[in-house]
């Protein structure tokens, strides 16, 4: 039995970016190694559904990311990697769940509470282009987790309320039907920096500052020189800590090269080499990983193969868990 059960889902919107990498597919990737951990990530395309209802893009963005994560050298022996909707007992769970989940749980929820804030404040009505997807989203959450006993979770800070809820949920279930579940914790881990994006606000999507992780080279360095940077000359001391740039190479730097930049910038370092030299260390980490991620997208049949194995990984504890879970709450046979 292994000491601790690692959990975690992406989201299949959009393409991986510098920032999903530096913040979550890096150390996710690292821990799937550890020999003590049992590891369960997984393509949330069902959360992805509730933002995106494009389904070209949702093909598209399931099939990139899980590219990503095989060409970056996950073990797949190891840690279970599958897509969310090819594990049905995660629905069936989910609707059990919310049979015991209080709706003012849900009604507290920060992201169903800042759509409503926003619809009031554009003047329309309150429930405008809320869907029961949205406004459900955390008891999905909760079944993914509470469906393997995942006892570590790694989010970033604002997933942390649905972590919460997902314990909530759990202990009101264990309190009414019995121990079934593990109570799971968020891990945020406080030194893998949030990266900053181009105008040196946190790389996301919604800030449309990210750096796509798989530019080609020519278009990574030019991405690179368009980082921000403020108006001193070359020559001139720079702080490295109110530098994007200086966060940027720091997220993939030994102590020692941080060491040696942050020497740099107080010598007074141009941002053109600065921003050459980030350059070169981003290229250096990605190079070998981008041509196999070029390759593993040139043939989706084995993404697809890999991912059909981690579901069957994955039900191979699911099947009988709800099969427990089913009974516990009196759906069983009669005879
Ligand atoms: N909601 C998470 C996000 O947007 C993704 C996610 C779905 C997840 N299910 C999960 C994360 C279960 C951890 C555990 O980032």
């Amino acid at each position: 039995m292994k000491s601790r059960t690692v959990l975690t889902g992406i989201t299949t919107t959009g393409t991986p970016h510098l920032g999903n990498y530096v913040g979550a597919i890096k150390p996710c990737i690292a821990a799937s190694h550890d020999e003590d951990v049992q590891s369960y990530y997984f393509l949330a395309d069902y959360h992805a559904l509730v933002k995106n209802q494009d389904p070209e893009r949702m093909r598209r963005s399931t099939l990139e990311i899980a590219a990503t994560w095989l060409a970056l050298g996950l073990d797949t022996e190891r840690a279970v990697f599958y897509r969310q909707s090819d594990v049905p007992e995660i629905q069936e769970l989910t609707w059990i769940l919310s049979c015991s989940t209080a709706k003012g749980l849900m009604n507290r929820a920060h992201a169903y509470k800042a759509a409503v804030q926003e619809n009031i404040d554009a003047g329309e009505d309150p429930d405008y282009a809320i869907t029961m997807g949205l406004f459900g989203y955390p008891v999905l959450m909760a079944a993914d987790i509470l469906m393997f006993n995942s006892t570590h979770v790694p989010v970033g800070r604002d997933q942390v309320q649905h972590l919460e809820m997902a314990r909530d949920i759990a202990q009101r279930f264990n309190h009414h039907y019995g121990e079934l579940f593990a109570l799971p914790e968020a891990v945020v881990d406080e030194h893998v920096a949030v990266l900053p994006g181009r105008d040196g606000r946190k790389m996301s999507k919604s800030y449309d500052n990210t750096i796509p992780l798989w530019l080609p080279e020519k278009q990574l360095r030019k991405a690179i020189l368009r980082v921000v940077t403020n108006s001193l000359e070359p020559g001139e001391p720079k702080n490295p800590d109110d530098s994007a740039l200086y966060a940027i190479y720091a997220a993939f730097a030994t102590p020692q090269q941080r060491t040696e930049m942050r020497q740099a910038y107080a010598d007074g370092i141009a941002w053109g080499e600065a921003k050459q030299l980030t350059f070169e260390l981003i290229d250096r980490e990605l190079g070998p990983a981008r041509s196999r991620y070029a390759a593993l997208m040139a043939e989706p049949a084995r993404i697809e193969e890999v991912l059909l194995d981690g579901a069957r990984k994955a039900r191979a504890w699911a099947t009988p868990f709800l099969a427990r879970i089913r009974n516990a709450v009196g759906i069983r046979r009669l005879s």
